[in-house]
């Protein structure tokens, strides 16, 4: 069974079409990319799957549920990290860790254990008194993915977490979501950027509503290879895909 599956899910606003008919599926211990330009509906897709917004048609499934379910069971099961997350600016990196977990309802001994391990695998260890209004970016990001890894998901959505992050720090969330997966973790990221594009185990190019290419991000190019030449980048057949939607 897949851990995450989106099916023909379809969502308007008014006259726009963010969804159209979108369908993927995420196993556990993958790591899937959702990749599109702006406006694309990557944002929409990933909102109904961690069950904050409803489809107006189709259907969404976590390990086999309704993500809008209200069970304690199915909401700790998925982590979700949205494009525009907001910590409390004025409470520290310990503070915000354990609201976080009073949030979730972790007892004092599950919340240490976890914490500390958090801490370790951010290497936010050192800042546990900083205010999360003075960290910096990539420190922030790490923050709230700690924060949203605290009820220990099953299933993690993160919407563009690299985004305005130095490469360092893109290189180090990296690092981590690869060990997660490792873990068993089905991850769900959307991104801009073509080299972590790359780097998922599989991708979905996303356009205007609709998947419009699938798969291992390294067959997809030496496919497109085969047609366009050995020069041809990630990016080209990025751009050849939405040029042919449009
Ligand atoms: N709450 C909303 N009200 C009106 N229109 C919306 C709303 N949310 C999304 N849209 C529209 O739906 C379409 C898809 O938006 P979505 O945010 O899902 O795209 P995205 O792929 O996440 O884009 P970005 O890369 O810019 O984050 C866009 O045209 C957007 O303007
Ligand atoms: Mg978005």
């Amino acid at each position: 069974m897949s851990a995450v599956v989106a099916d023909a899910l379809e969502r308007s606003f008014g006259e726009v079409r963010a969804l159209d008919g979108l369908s993927f599926e995420v196993a556990a211990g993958e790591l899937y990319g959702l990749v599109g330009p702006d406006g694309a509906g990557k944002t929409t897709s990933l909102r109904i799957l961690a069950g904050v917004m409803k489809p107006d048609a189709g259907a969404a499934y976590v390990l086999g549920r309704d993500p809008m379910s209200t069970d304690e069971v199915v909401r700790s099961s998925i982590g979700y990290m949205p494009q525009q997350y907001s910590l409390y600016g004025d409470l520290s990196v310990e503070e915000n860790l354990s609201f976080f977990s009073k949030m979730f309802c972790l007892d004092r001994a599950t919340y240490r254990e976890r914490r500390e391990r958090l801490l370790e695998i951010t290497r936010l260890g050192r800042f546990t008194d900083r205010r999360a209004d003075a960290l910096s970016g990539g420190m922030y990001k790490k923050l709230a993915l700690a924060c949203s890894l605290l009820s220990r998901p099953q299933v993690l959505i993160l919407d563009e977490p690299t985004n305005g992050v130095d490469p360092v720090s893109r290189r180090e969330l990296w690092a981590l979501l690869f060990e997660l997966v490792e873990e068993g973790m089905a991850v769900i990221v959307s991104t801009a950027y073509m080299d972590e594009a790359e780097r998922c185990h599989r991708v979905g190019l996303i356009h205007d509503g609709r998947l419009h290419v699938e798969g291992d991000p390294t067959a997809l190019l030496a496919d497109f290879r085969e047609g366009h030449g050995d020069d041809v980048t990630f990016e080209d057949l990025f751009l050849s895909v939405v040029r042919e939607a449009a």
